[in-house]
């Protein structure tokens, strides 16, 4: 079976990462999932941002997780790419469209400092009011920990850059290592997350493992890809 593939922010080359147009595009494309990172804003919502600031994929500045829901919509996260203008994209909207779609969605929380498991709590929460098929990843041991704990029946990749221990702790469902830690270890990938597979010696690679899951910037490419192979 080839991996199923996930858009990384959505088809991220193409149209500004984490945008409503960039995750219409990668299904468009061929998509099997979408990727996306969340935050907490200082009023509880999750929004799909990277960055711990705004700086980069809008037109403003400063640290997200000190703004409210409101001040965010008064920024655009569409025209620094060249994209037509466009809001913060909310998790719950992100939903939204994974629901009418059918794609399944994976959420990455990201290293959760000033809000702790308030961020896995929300994510909980959140999942529970949409049928979509949902994965939670993190590079936090901990953040995986508490999510399983409090949604055992959503999977779980637990997410390695530097070191990818052989073992996987039991509450994380898929190890999800980069893809130099593929490259780095030949008898491994059966079964995993690998991200960030732009390079078609890498898509081939995944295949050749039995990777489940590639995320990819380019979802339209890999797919021909891997029709082509
Ligand atoms: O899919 C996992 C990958 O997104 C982790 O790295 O920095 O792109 O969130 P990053
Ligand atoms: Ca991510």
């Amino acid at each position: 079976m080839p991996p199923d593939i996930v858009a990384h922010r959505g088809a991220s080359t193409r149209r500004p990462e984490h945008t409503l147009a960039a995750y219409e595009l990668a299904l468009d494309q061929g998509a099997d999932g979408l990727e996306c990172d969340v935050r907490l804003t200082r009023d509880g919502h999750l929004v799909c941002v990277h960055d711990r600031r705004i700086n980069r994929t809008s037109d403003g500045v400063g640290v997200l997780s000190t703004m409210t829901l409101a001040q965010l919509r008064g920024h655009d996260f569409g025209s620094w790419h060249g994209g037509e203008p466009a809001g913060v994209l909310t998790l719950e909207e992100l939903l939204g469209l994974a629901h009418d779609r059918g794609a399944r969605l994976f959420v990455e929380t990201k290293h959760p400092v000033r809000y702790g498991a308030q961020v896995e709590r929300v994510l909980a929460a959140v999942l529970g009011r949409y049928r979509v098929e949902a994965v939670m990843m993190s590079f936090s041991v901990l953040a995986v920990h508490r999510f399983k704990k409090l949604k055992p029946d959503v999977p779980t990749v637990l997410l390695y850059d530097r070191l990818w221990p052989r073992n996987l702790p039991r509450f994380a469902d898929y190890a999800g290592p980069g893809v130099h830690l593929l490259r780095r270890h030949p008898d491994r990938g059966r079964d995993t997350y690998v991200w960030t597979v732009d390079d078609p010696a890498d898509v081939a690679l995944c295949r050749e493992r039995g990777v489940r899951f590639l995320a990819t910037n380019n979802p339209g490419e890999t797919r021909r890809l891997l029709a082509a192979n």
